[in-house]
């Protein structure tokens, strides 16, 4: 399949749903049954819905689109994105079109070492029960692995054993805090119930180890061992846009990525962009979308400031951006198994192994943050964003078929994008021609 699976649909946004369907539905093989799970007909069905949360009495639907261009490491991906914010599946394809003219993203992801934690309490002297809990790692590693000997087969589980103390929050006690760190290679999973089952699972031996008492036994979503990075480089003059020159374009980048760096304020809208597109791919995918934006907050925080996740600087006539952040993913495991909505998408996204998957996200997280950027460093985002914002206005206000673009224009030429106006707009707008009969034999 891969021979015949290209991002570069140019076009693609005007054709209508259905065509749009078809062509996917072609160059993915995708059955019936799949085309109608993403038209919505076949969705999560209740009783599954009803078997996945408590007290369920429905289902959620957002839209699904598609971002194009993207090309990773020399390959291309269609990136499914569950999203309502109007401009952000526009923004990833439109970014990965300038970079794809750049020779793509190169990415790159860590193994799947995913942090579990045992927080040890009462344990007498610190550096006594740390060297018992070291000198008993083998054990305790065979005992996590002793939870998931299949896991463990395919060449993940426990893999090491960390003793971090640290300084007491004030208290009465004033004993440092002990925390032993599994590390546990979730392999294809998230990893979730894994980490969690071996956390717990070695707590008693730990308690026996130190004399002490264990309360917290849990993964932890800093997953600073299992990082995605991307980078891109843009040549200065595939940058010009709005009538100025590549350089000023990537300037106005260079200086909203100083910004970011030097103000947590700024970092925080900065690092939004980036999860924008993050988000909207996980969601699709059905990935825990808390845990990677845990994850990513946490990190952006490591050197004791709230940081950009992304970077962008000159280097001789180019633009070069880079992204580096924890993805906690899974392709196995969890909702992935039972959402159909998820299985099509990653069945579009076709990634084999999570390491790609995770790649290809942190590519969409860099390529939306570099479109946020290119528009705020030059004429800033109000104007390309109210230009989609207009759409779901006058969809709100009733429009719809090829109503909709024309309140849209109207609206935007109006400048004033509201519903009340776009109701005005519609009940003013002049009727359709009649559509010309076609006369049949039968
Ligand atoms: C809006 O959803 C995201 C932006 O605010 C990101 C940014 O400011 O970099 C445009």
């Amino acid at each position: 399949m891969s021979d015949t699976v290209t991002s570069r649909l140019a076009g693609f946004h005007k054709l209508p749903l259905e065509e749009r369907l078809a062509r996917i539905g072609q160059m993915f093989r995708l059955t019936e049954a799949e085309l109608d799970q993403l038209r919505g007909e076949n969705g999560l069905d209740l009783s599954i819905a009803n078997q996945m949360i408590e007290n369920a009495v429905g289902t959620f639907s957002l839209p699904l689109g598609l971002g194009l261009n993207l090309n990773v490491n020399g390959r291309d991906y269609l990136v499914p994105m569950a999203v309502e914010e109007p401009s952000v599946v526009a923004a990833v394809s439109f970014a990965s079109k300038i970079v794809r003219e750049s020779g793509g993203f190169y990415a790159e992801a860590d193994e799947s070492m995913m942090i579990g934690q045992v927080q040890v309490s009462n344990y007498g002297d610190p550096g006594r029960a740390s060297e018992k809990i070291l000198d008993a790692k083998d054990e305790i590693l065979a005992l996590a692995n002793s939870f998931h000997p299949a896991m463990v087969a395919r060449g993940g589980g426990a893999k090491d054993v960390e003793v971090r103390l640290l300084p007491a929050p004030e208290g009465p006690r004033g004993e440092p805090l002990l925390i032993v760190h599994l590390l546990i290679d979730a392999q294809e999973a998230m990893g979730a119930n894994l980490i969690n089952t071996m956390a717990e699972g070695v707590a008693p031996l730990i308690e026996q180890l130190t004399g002490g008492r264990v309360y917290l036994r849990i993964l932890s979503n800093l997953a600073d061992k299992r990082l995605a990075r991307a980078t891109c480089r843009i040549p200065l003059p595939l940058l010009a846009d709005f009538g100025l020159p590549g350089e000023v374009i990537a300037e106005g980048i260079a200086q909203a990525s100083r910004f970011a760096e030097a103000d947590p304020y700024r970092a925080a809208t900065h690092n939004k962009g980036v999860m924008n597109g993050i988000d909207a791919v996980a969601i699709a995918t059905g990935q825990d979308w808390r845990s990677i934006e845990a994850g990513a907050h946490a990190f952006a925080c490591r050197k004791g400031q709230y940081r950009p996740l992304s970077t962008w600087y000159l280097e001789e006539g180019h633009l070069v951006g880079r992204i580096e952040l924890p993805l906690a993913l899974g392709l196995v495991g969890g909702p992935i198994k039972i959402h159909p909505g998820a299985q099509v998408a990653l069945k579009l996204m076709r990634a084999t192994s999570v390491r790609e998957l995770s790649m290809v996200f942190a590519a969409v997280g860099l390529a939306q943050n570099f479109a946020a950027l290119r528009a705020l460093g030059s004429v800033g985002i109000q104007k390309g964003h109210m230009a989609m914002h207009a759409r779901s206005v006058a969809v709100t206000a009733g429009a719809r078929g090829g109503d909709v673009e024309k309140v849209a224009n109207l609206l935007v030429k109006a400048g004033h994008v509201k519903v009340e106006k776009a109701r005005e707009i519609l009940a003013n707008l002049p009727p359709e021609p009649p559509a010309v009969a076609t006369l049949t034999n039968g």
